[in-house]
């Protein structure tokens, strides 16, 4: 990994930073692709995890389209250069200005989570007097086995519509003049390892496509969400994912009807391995059982941990001498400001420099300026050639 390579020259940059492997993205989303193949599929890079304009112009060049869940993403997709008719824009909470944004902008398709809000779709179409596309998101019930704050297709969650309300959606749907009915979509969660539970997901989007063809729609579209895992213990040894196994699972069992595209929403698969937080050991301090290793990074660069109790694998790369155990924490006013508690570790001591991996979805895109600190920036690995 070109990380190693590059640690001497990150010896004058300031921390923390967020350093991303140009060359593992692009090796990643070409094994996604291989993974997929050809056919009548269709990849929309998910714009959450990560939506900076250099990452965005790498995933524009393999082709792939973009899922967006707000205003501003729809915005930033068409400013790095993705063609509206490759835009989906999903969301429980649209509001009426990004609603007309996406009209006025011609998106491919506007995802639907709940009959209220494909109401107000039909007016604001009607008023702006151009047909929009749609498709709905259904809430399949599936349990996708990943943190509770990330899974998303459980009946209790707030996302899609239920299988109980698809029939009224049906009346609703044949009411409609200016939406246009054009697919059905899912997604379950995220940071899902077991792919079984993808299995689970398509034997309900199974029986929902044959529910509708009993009401005469015969949908062009149909989109499985994304929610595919990295490996945030060995990131080194399996950098990337596994796409053959999850590809298949939907390519064996989902019955695709004739000219239908399969869609896909894959965020953390892509870019998760190739960003990677590069922080500074401030100070150790001795604490009862363990020693506090701080850091000049916390959860306002990466705040998977202390929302989920996640663990990104952490490696010191100016020591591997010794070993001791440390509460490896950042400098925020909050307690779960904390990457990991009693971890194992060479011996640190102030100014080593620490990479904390796993950090190219989620972590730029979700940090703060909480404490008024400031933005980390960006470092890319063609920046050193
Ligand atoms: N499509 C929809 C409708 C989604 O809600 C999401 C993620 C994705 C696609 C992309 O999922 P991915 O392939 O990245 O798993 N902040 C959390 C993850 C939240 C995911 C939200 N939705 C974390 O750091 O783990």
């Amino acid at each position: 990994m070109s990380i190693y390579t590059n640690v001497d020259q990150f010896l004058s940059v300031d921390t923390p930073f967020y350093y991303y492997d140009i060359g593992l993205l692009q090796k990643t989303i070409k094994s996604a692709k291989e993974a997929l193949g050809n056919g009548p599929y269709q990849i929309h890079y998910a714009l959450k995890a990560n939506s900076n304009p250099r990452i965005l112009n790498e995933v524009l060049k393999f082709g792939l389209g973009a899922d967006c869940v707000s205003g501003n993403e729809v915005n930033r997709a068409i400013e790095v250069g993705f063609d509206p008719k490759n835009i989906l824009f999903a969301g429980v909470g649209k509001t009426d200005r990004e609603i007309n944004s996406g009209i006025k902008h011609d998106i491919f398709g506007f995802n639907v989570e709940s009959l209220e809000e494909l109401k107000v779709l039909e007016q604001l179409s009607k008023t702006s007097g151009k047909k929009t596309r749609f498709a709905l998101r259904i809430n399949p019930n599936v349990d996708a086995g990943t943190h509770e704050y990330i899974t998303t297709g459980k009946r209790d969650n707030k996302f899609g519509i239920t299988l109980e309300e698809l029939s009224l959606a049906i009346s609703l749907i044949k009411s409609l003049e200016y939406t246009e009915f054009i697919g059905i979509h899912f997604h379950i969660g995220s940071q899902i390892i077991d792919l079984s539970r993808f299995k689970e997901l398509v034997d309900r989007c199974n029986e929902v496509q044959s529910l509708l063809l009993d009401h005469s729609f015969e949908l062009p579209h149909i989109n499985v969400g994304g929610g595919l895992g990295i490996d945030y213990d060995q990131p080194d040894k399996n950098s990337i994912a596994d796409f053959n196994g999850y590809f298949s699972c939907f390519k064996r069992n989902l019955v695709q009807l004739p000219n239908q595209t399969l869609h896909f929403e894959l965020g953390r698969s892509l870019v998760g391995q190739c960003g990677t937080l590069i922080a500074r050991v401030l100070y150790i301090k001795p604490a009862e059982k363990t020693s506090f290793m701080i850091l000049d990074a916390g959860m306002t660069e990466l705040i998977r941990p202390a929302l989920y109790r996640s663990l990104h694998f952490i490696q010191n790369l100016s020591s591997q001498e010794g070993s001791e155990v440390y509460d490896v924490v950042g400098p925020v006013c909050e307690t779960s400001d904390a990457f990991a508690r009693g971890l194992s570790m060479p011996k640190a001591k102030r100014g080593d420099l620490l990479a904390i991996c796993s950090a190219g979805a989620y972590g730029e895109a979700m940090a703060s300026q909480y404490n008024l600190r400031d933005a980390a920036p960006c470092i890319f690995s063609d920046d050193f050639k």
